[in-house]
């Protein structure tokens, strides 16, 4: 992967041979009409956002894009929204216009819209191409990149998807302007978790620069931006298919998703369950004797500066083994975990003490 800078757009490359594909990051760029032109060859383009991001950005877009034939579908906004339902909804828009194969899908707001419309542009006619537009922090470091899609079933969240990379990412960091405070904060725990898996300089700039990307200071939001895609797209690169390395990414999530599923997905957003995960896995990491005791505790201070949650009040130890047992991490019967030598290197493992995992949950749950 390489990066170029021009005057006002940061421009990344996810290297992925006949599937590679740019991430532009700046502000202002929802607007502009010049990077469509040189970037989007797609004459018919369908936009799906939803009913709190459209107001917001929906005609700068729509203006830039002018020219072409538009379609629009706006969903409710909300994770109980990303089904299988509002993705057949997207479908029948593009089946009723007799949208051609070379149309685009556009998906403008969170990782929400992001994943639904990411997995209807992999569906429709076998995969069209897709754009992501991400309006949060977790979307603009983590979701819109890397060719992940899908839709939540009752039996459990993202279970129905396909890899469909896009052909182009928007980031566009003026829209983080109106983000709510807590979305930020959730999608900073992202950030955290690169440089925990593999740029301790990363890391040590966050313990410098925190408050500063937390009272939404232009230049430190882009610098974490620039930083968080420059690795996932190098860890992407290499593993498209999460067959090894890409499962580093997962750094907290296991931990994060058994609280998720523990409290039914509705006390914290994913970010801030993650928040704790990591906490978690660093704690785990240092009662198997990898990680110094000392840097176990600068994540737990960090991950509080972000003002993210430590340990769980409401998920007792054994409720969130049991949901530990169920996760899609279970090999062979072991759960796998992501763990740290240091800060900036991770490893996955299922050879770990059990008595640890025991104890750290005990010290970080009820
Ligand atoms: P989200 O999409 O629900 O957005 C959070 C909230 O912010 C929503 O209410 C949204 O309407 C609002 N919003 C979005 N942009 C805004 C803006 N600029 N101004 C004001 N409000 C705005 O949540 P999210 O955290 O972006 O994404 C979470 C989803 O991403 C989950 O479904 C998760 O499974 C998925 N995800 C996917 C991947 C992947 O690799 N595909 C990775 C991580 C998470
Ligand atoms: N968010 C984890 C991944 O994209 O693999």
């Amino acid at each position: 992967m390489y990066r170029r800078r021009t005057h006002t757009v940061d421009i990344l490359n996810v290297s992925l041979a006949t599937r590679s594909y740019p991430i532009l990051v700046g502000a202002g760029l929802i607007g502009r009409a010049d990077l469509f032109r040189e970037r989007l060859a797609a004459r018919e383009v369908l936009i799906v956002s939803n009913t709190t991001v459209a107001p917001l950005y929906l005609p700068q877009l729509t203006a830039a894009l002018s020219g072409r034939r538009i379609l629009e579908v706006l969903l409710p906004d909300g994770e109980a929204h990303k089904t299988l339902a509002n993705m057949a909804r997207i479908l029948d828009v593009l089946i009723a216009n007799h949208f051609a194969r070379d149309c685009a899908v556009l998906a403008l707001g969170g990782g929400v819209v992001g994943d639904l419309a990411g997995f209807a542009a992999a569906s429709y006619q076998r995969g069209v191409t897709l754009v992501q537009l991400p309006t949060t922090l977790l979307a603009q470091v983590d979701s819109a990149v890397g060719g992940k899609t899908g839709v939540n079933h009752p039996g459990g969240k993202n279970l129905i998807g396909a890899f469909h990379q896009p052909a182009l990412v928007v980031s566009d960091t003026r829209a983080l302007a109106t983000l709510p405070a807590r979305e930020l904060r959730a999608g900073l725990s992202e950030v955290i978790k690169y440089g925990l898996i593999c740029d301790a300089p990363l890391f040590e700039w966050l313990e410098a620069h925190l408050d500063e990307v937390l009272a939404g200071d232009a230049a430190a939001l882009a610098h974490v931006i620039r930083r968080s895609c420059e690795i996932k797209a190098e860890i992407v690169g290499r593993d498209e298919r999460e067959q090894g390395e890409r499962a580093l990414l997962n750094l907290g999530h296991t931990f994060g998703h058994a609280l998720e599923s523990a409290t039914s997905y509705k006390e914290w957003l994913h970010g801030e369950a993650v928040g704790a995960g990591l906490v978690m896995a660093a704690a785990m990491s240092s009662a198997c004797g990898l990680l110094a005791a000392a840097d176990a505790e600068r994540v737990r201070a960090l991950i509080e500066r972000a003002g993210l949650p430590t340990r769980s009040a409401s998920v007792t130890a054994q409720a969130a083994l049991e949901h530990m047992r169920i996760d899609k991490k279970v090999l062979g019967g072991r759960l796998r975990l992501v763990l740290l030598r240091r800060i900036g290197e991770a490893f996955v493992t299922a050879d770990y003490p059990a008595p640890a995992l025991a104890r750290t949950l005990e010290a970080h749950c009820g």
